[in-house]
């Protein structure tokens, strides 16, 4: 019997990424980030000088690059082209310039078809904002993990604080909850919870509990 395909979407700061990987590993399944994908593009739409309103050129560009994931020991590297940008593609400039990338409508449309090349063949964890809804609808087991704002906003206030930068909770807050606005509202592929998705709100819990619910789901499901 194929192995199953496990849908992780949600909002950031949810833990999405920890939880995505750790149970990949426990299920001996691949791990797919859809947002380093997105984040890959519009990286090298930054080292090409590709305007961020030119979307014909994003669009292309979209189509043209090889992205792969790479398994190294107990982590995984993301490829673009070859080379190892998995730094690279976590700077605040690509982040700014991905959630302008991922509204381009035939960008999501290349990335999500490569998304689907990529997990068809079952035993993988997709973790985004619409995989159970546009990219697998058919997934076996499907998660909607989120957080309050709050508690999304002071994980974080911490992360940012640990690297040194001088930031400020109730502002980081904020910026957590306009994100959170502008993903929900946009036109093409919006963040929202399949109806058949299971809900998991990570406030409170430890990444163990909420990675241990979602293994016993997927399990039953089997
Ligand atoms: O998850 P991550 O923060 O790396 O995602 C980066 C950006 O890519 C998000 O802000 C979101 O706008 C976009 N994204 C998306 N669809 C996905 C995954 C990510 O639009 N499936």
């Amino acid at each position: 019997k194929r192995q199953p395909i496990v849908a992780i979407d949600g909002p950031s700061g949810a833990g999405k990424s920890t939880i995505s990987k750790l149970l990949a590993r426990r299920l001996g399944f691949a791990h797919i980030d859809t947002g380093a994908m997105y984040r890959c593009v519009a990286l090298a739409a930054l080292r090409r000088g590709i305007d961020a309103e030119d979307e014909v050129s994003l669009a292309e560009l979209s189509l043209a690059l090889r992205i792969e994931f790479r398994p190294v020991g107990d982590e995984q590297q993301v490829l673009l082209d070859g080379e190892d940008v998995s730094g690279a593609i976590r700077t605040p400039e690509v982040s700014l310039l991905t959630s302008r990338v991922s509204s381009v409508s035939e960008v999501r449309e290349n990335l999500v078809e490569l998304q689907r090349r990529m997990g068809e063949v079952g035993g993988v964890v997709l973790e985004g904002r619409d995989i159970g809804t546009v990219v697998f609808p058919q997934a076996q087991a499907k998660f909607f993990l989120t957080a309050s704002a709050r508690e999304r906003g002071r994980r974080r206030y911490l992360e940012l604080k640990g690297k040194g930068l001088d930031v400020d909770l109730e502002t980081t807050i904020a910026e957590v909850e306009a994100r959170d606005a502008a993903d929900s509202t946009r036109q093409h592929s919006p963040l929202a919870q399949a109806p058949d998705a299971v809900l998991i709100d990570s406030t409170g819990l430890s990444i163990d509990q909420v990675v241990a619910r979602m293994e016993a789901v997927v399990v039953a499901r089997r």
